[in-house]
């Protein structure tokens, strides 16, 4: 790979990981695998470690976990929390082992291996005794101040015997049996389950209300004392037992062995983790001996003198009994195998999608395959491969159906050839889909429909657009079987209640194909008002930093259809009014607001200044357009500072925005 296009990789690069960045620590919603996050972020040092010019201050490999949210007090570490580097296999777990002894000039290092919990860093503070602060991770220098919700866990001690100040950090994690109890809960009550443990533990320790937090049975799992200077401890092994005589839950330390005992261990762990009752995703492996650790030192996210030793993802073979084919809300036609089923990374499964045509003959998957299923410890179960050799000779090859299973409609290839999609927009499956989604929390949240409702709405034709939904009499669902006055008056209730809404939910429930929460967040933001929105051009949606080319034309596309212009027109005359709810409206003269930055601000990298106006609830543009509110010029601003200026846009000097940021 030659410069320029090593150049064009890292940026690529920077954008994919800091995009899952968000997704996993800001949002808690991954929507990649962690093994596939880390390759990436592998693929990434590699280049920068081959062209070190290239690198830039700002790279997601100098930095430590995500951002903040606004909604709690800041928490400040006073010993900054890093994060670890990864070891993908056996050979590089030999090349960190040499790397030590080569350092420290020493044949036989002692290590101490622990769990990698797959759970929620945290850290608490002990002063006299008592528990008096808790706090997440954040970006390792800030994060939020969970006090309140750590006092709710039980396995915490709010009183330990240690007088002096203690720093402890672990992991706040749900095990697997409180997991299901928990999604079980939640299915009664007809909400969605959690897709994850490492989701529910993060979602719920960042909870304002602490009692929602303590319904999550969060655990805490010792692994780290920060401020173990000011304790007599020599050894990272000898600390955890000092951890573990005080009260606090230490689990899966194996103290002061050598490396071949290191590798004995991952294998056997790697192999049994499932009969573990939480989720782990490696192990890790540090340096025993504290002078040791001390000159080794630190790298700028990560310890020299420690790494995460990650396991393979959990792969299992199971029967492909059938593969059916579902019509989603966009008309996608779905291929979706039904498994024999099989226990994989500690949960059952029997229903893997397989997404579309090609993967079915790419991987050449026949009904009766045995097939490879994993699950890494996190989010969708995949089938990787086909075990040729244990093919039936009555295998199936499966016929992809060219017209749409559930109306007969014809169905177009679509998506470059590889989507199929029932192109009849009456089709029923994709009506009832589309109402499922446009009720659902993150959209209009009419909590008071269950699916089954609205199944029986559309099968019945008194619901085929959304906006029917807000034509529902009463005397209308008593036609209905089995509908009671209860349930009557609450489906009404939620569907008014549901008129008053926000800007974020009402372009999210319009469905376009790009737009998930975090793009409708963007496109709220942005355009602060549906009009606006209506009327966004196409370099409008493409100057909103976060949403791409494709995403752009396509959102520009749906707005300039027929089809849109009818669904915003029916809804908004049923009465629903979607407002721009500002964040924390009078905090910061910057929140609300379209900002773009120029120049450079003593103190702030690119990525951390726009981090800062993004923390005061601005949204933060890349070129300074019509729409933009406000211009924050630092030294050596060009030619943005000459547009704004033509445009009349009100300008914020970088002194001032070094105190809004640091206030
Ligand atoms: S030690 C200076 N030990 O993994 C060393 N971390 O991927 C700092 N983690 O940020 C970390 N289990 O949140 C350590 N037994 C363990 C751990 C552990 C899970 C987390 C931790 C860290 C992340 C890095």
């Amino acid at each position: 790979m030659n410069r320029e296009e090593a150049r064009k990789k890292i940026e690529q690069l920077t954008e994919i990981i800091n995009y899952h960045n968000k997704l996993y620590y800001t949002d808690d919603n991954p929507e990649i695998e962690d093994y596939e996050y880390d390759k990436l972020f592998r693929e990434l040092e590699n280049l920068e470690i081959e062209f070190p010019e290239l690198k830039k201050d700002e790279s997601p490999t100098n930095k430590v976990g995500g951002t903040i949210l606004e909604k709690f007090e800041k928490f400040e570490h006073s010993i900054a929390m890093y994060s670890l580097s990864n070891v993908m296999n056996e050979e590089e777990f030999w090349d960190f082992d040499n790397r030590m002894k080569k350092e420290l000039n020493e044949d036989n290092i002692k290590y101490t291996v622990e769990n990698k919990f797959d759970g929620l860093a945290l850290e608490l503070i002990y002063e006299e005794g008592k528990l008096t602060a808790a706090g997440t991770r954040g970006d390792g220098q800030i994060g939020e101040n969970v006090t309140n919700n750590v006092k709710m866990m039980s396995n915490v001690p709010k009183k330990i015997k240690e007088k002096n100040k203690l720093i402890i950090r672990g992991e706040a994690l749900i095990t697997k049996k409180d997991f299901e109890a928990l999604n079980k809960e939640r299915e009664e009550l007809e909400e969605i389950p959690f897709a994850n443990a490492r989701n529910a533990a993060a979602g719920g320790l960042r909870q304002l209300d602490s009692s929602e937090s303590k319904k999550r049975r969060l655990k805490f799992f010792a692994y780290q004392i920060a401020n173990y200077r000011d304790f007599n401890l020599t050894n990272e092994y000898k600390a955890m037992e000092f951890l573990s005589d005080l009260g606090f839950t230490v689990e899966g330390v194996h103290g002061n062995i050598d490396s071949k005992k290191v590798l004995d261990i991952y294998y056997d762990i790697q192999e049994n983790r499932s009969k573990i009752d939480y989720d782990i995703d490696g192990l890790v492996i540090k340096v025993d001996d504290v002078k040791y650790q001390e000159k080794l030192g630190f790298l700028s996210r990560a310890p020299r003198f420690a790494a995460a030793f990650k396991f393979k993802p959990e792969e299992k073979e199971t029967i492909l009994k059938n593969i059916e084919v579902q019509v989603g809300r966009t008309g996608a036609l779905t291929p979706v195998a039904k498994l024999e089923p099989v226990q994989v990374g500690g949960v059952t499964v029997s229903n893997v999608t397989l997404h579309n045509p090609n993967e079915i003959k790419s991987k050449d998957i026949r009904i009766g395959d045995t097939v490879v299923v994993i699950r890494s410890g996190d989010v969708i179960p995949k089938i990787t491969r086909v075990v040729l050799e244990k093919r039936p000779p009555d295998s199936k090859i499966f016929e992809f159906p060219n017209k749409c299973p559930v109306c007969k409609g014809d169905t177009a290839v679509t998506d470059g050839d590889v989507i199929v999609r029932c192109i009849n927009e009456e089709c029923p499956s994709k009506i009832t889909k589309y109402i499922e989604y446009f009720v659902s929390k993150p959209a209009m949240n009419m909590d008071g429909i269950g699916k089954e409702w609205i199944a029986a709405f559309t099968k019945s034709g008194l619901v085929k657009t959304p906006a029917d939904l807000y034509k529902i009499t009463k005397e209308k669902l008593f036609e209905f079987e089995r509908m009671g006055e209860k349930l009557a008056g609450n489906m009404l209730k939620s569907i008014e209640d549901s008129k008053n809404t926000t800007l974020k939910r009402f372009i999210y429930a319009l469905g376009m194909r790009q737009v998930g929460e975090t793009t409708a967040d963007l496109l709220a933001k942005y355009f602060t008002s549906i009009e606006n929105f209506r009327k966004a051009d196409i370099e409008d949606l493409q100057n909103i930093e976060g949403i791409g080319e494709v995403s752009a034309k396509s959102i520009y596309d749906f707005l300039n259809s027929e089809k849109a212009s009818k669904l915003i027109d029916d809804l908004l005359e049923a009465g629903v009014n979607p407002i721009f709810e500002k964040l924390a409206a009078e905090e910061s003269p910057i929140t609300g607001k379209n900002v773009v930055i120029t120049g450079s601000i003593e103190g702030f990298t690119r990525t951390s200044a726009k981090e800062a106006a993004e923390r005061l609830g601005a949204s933060v543009q890349s070129s300074v357009s019509k729409n933009t509110d406000i211009l924050i010029v630092g030294e050596k601003s060009g030619s943005k500072l000459k547009k704004a200026q033509d445009l009349g846009i009100e300008i914020i000097l970088a002194d001032e925005f070094i105190k809004l940021a640091n206030k």
